[in-house]
């Protein structure tokens, strides 16, 4: 549905989840930001009404061409940007099985208090009431999701129509909790009461509380997603070898390397997400040298190079249902040309024979296969080694070597991320 732009006027502390949930998305389809950059508006909410508002605007973004399907049904013209924000966010939320009276009366409130509200309250309030009666039964035969053009196009490119179909069935569904080990997972899945997935990550139901499980002070775990898990398993360090983590923060993979034994240099251009890793470490009682610096430029050999490149993300849709919203094509280019420079770069902190995991958590082969291809041609002393990791399906083996998770894989274990992988050795 495309809408007239114009920002919401209104400044104050939110009176409500419901209204804070309204900021959040129009932050979001209006000002382009990530839900993490507007999470200020959460502000002076108590700690229930901030998980609602999270909650409520996670659920529109997801929903949103559900929504949309609904809302078309009856709206004859598309009324400004903060007028249809507040609409999907009440359909949606009637949809779910939310309290339609109340959301009726909060919405157009919300829509009352805007500059326009004289010209649409009248027609937020006619909308919703038909939405309240009759939109549910639209919303039930509505396609589940689709993602934006600037993405479908590629991904049905590369997966097929039957793939895309599936994840966009698998980013409706709010994503379980996993857990990586310190020590023994089949331990922690007992300790929290969890599941042991075949790939050693332990997997709650979404939602958990996760700083309240039993061995969280304690460092026992951290959360990472099982996909995001493999990458330092494909590196397989051995005991005392010298490790660099070369885009560490906030430092899952970092930990994981450290708990393998090896000798860890864990490295990331932001300070403040590099103090994530530190305060990681310190929890968990692991150690690595941790630096704030630049993957372009830093010197150093290497008996192994993990480079988890900054990339579209578009492998986290589940959890981040804002991201397809606010990324777009041409800044994923850039993000292409900086992963091929510090590929060429972390190849040259290699000792002879040194191993380099790339990987990258995004659906799209320009940041995964084709950008290893790329690196093959430049390289020809390169070759692929094989991913032999235990409790990996044979469907994620990729014909071009490495692991390809998308996340409409393990759809009856409650999915996994999208991630693409390859181990590399230098000749
Ligand atoms: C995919 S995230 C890394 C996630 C991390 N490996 C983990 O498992 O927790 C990519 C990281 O690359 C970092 N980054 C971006 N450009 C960089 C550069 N030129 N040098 C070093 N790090 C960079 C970002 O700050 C970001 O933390």
């Amino acid at each position: 549905m495309t809408e007239t732009t114009r920002r919401p006027r209104i400044s104050h502390v939110p009176r409500s989840a419901r209204e804070a949930a309204f900021r959040l998305i129009t932050a979001v389809l209006i000002e382009g930001r990530m839900l993490f950059e507007a999470d200020g508006v959460l502000e002076g909410l108590a700690p229930p009404d901030r998980a609602r508002a999270q909650r409520l605007a996670n659920d529109t973004l997801r929903h949103l061409a559900r929504a949309d399907h609904v809302l078309a049904a009856y709206l004859g013209k598309v009324p400004p940007a903060p007028v249809l924000a507040v609409l999907r966010l009440a359909t949606v939320e009637i949809c779910l099985g939310g309290d339609a009276h109340g959301v009726v009366n909060e919405a157009v409130a919300l829509v009352a208090a805007m500059k326009i509200g004289g010209t649409y309250k009248g027609l937020a309030n006619a909308v919703l009431r038909r939405v309240a009666t009759d939109g549910p039964a639209i919303w039930d035969i509505a396609p589940p999701a689709y993602l934006p053009d600037w993405l479908r196009g590629p991904l049905v490119a590369a997966w097929g129509g039957a793939a895309v179909r599936g994840i966009e069935a698998a980013i409706i569904t709010p994503p379980p909790i996993d857990l990586t080990a310190k020590g023994d997972p089949a331990e922690l899945a007992l300790a929290v009461g969890g599941t042991l997935l075949p790939t050693g990550s332990v997997r709650l139901d979404p939602g958990a509380q996760v700083s309240a499980l039993p061995g969280y002070a304690e460092g026992a775990f951290w959360v990472q997603d099982a996909a995001a898990a493999l990458p330092a398993r494909l590196l397989a360090p051995q005991p005392g070898e010298r490790v660099l983590d070369l885009c560490a923060a906030p430092g899952g993979k970092t930990m994981q390397l450290a708990a393998m034994g090896a000798d860890v240099t864990a490295l990331d251009l932001s300070g403040p997400r590099m103090r994530r890793v530190t305060e990681n470490l310190t929890r968990t009682g692991l150690s690595a040298q941790v630096i704030v610096g630049d993957a372009l430029t830093h010197q150093g050999q290497y008996d192994a190079v993990l480079l988890d490149a900054p990339c579209s993300a578009t492998g986290t849709l589940r959890r981040h249902p804002d991201l397809p919203h606010v990324r777009q094509a041409d800044a994923i280019a850039d993000l292409i040309a900086l992963q091929a420079r510090m590929l060429d770069h972390a190849l040259t902190l290699l000792v002879p024979g040194g191993r380099l995991v790339f990987c990258t958590c995004s659906l799209l082969p320009d940041e995964g296969e084709a950008q290893v291809a790329a690196a093959l041609t430049r390289h020809p002393g390169l070759r692929v080694l094989p991913a032999d990791i235990s409790g990996v399906e044979s469907v994620w083996h990729s014909p071009t070597g490495g692991l390809r998770l998308r996340p409409d894989h393990w759809a009856d274990r409650g999915g996994i991320d999208g991630f693409f992988m390859i181990a590399l050795q230098n000749g």
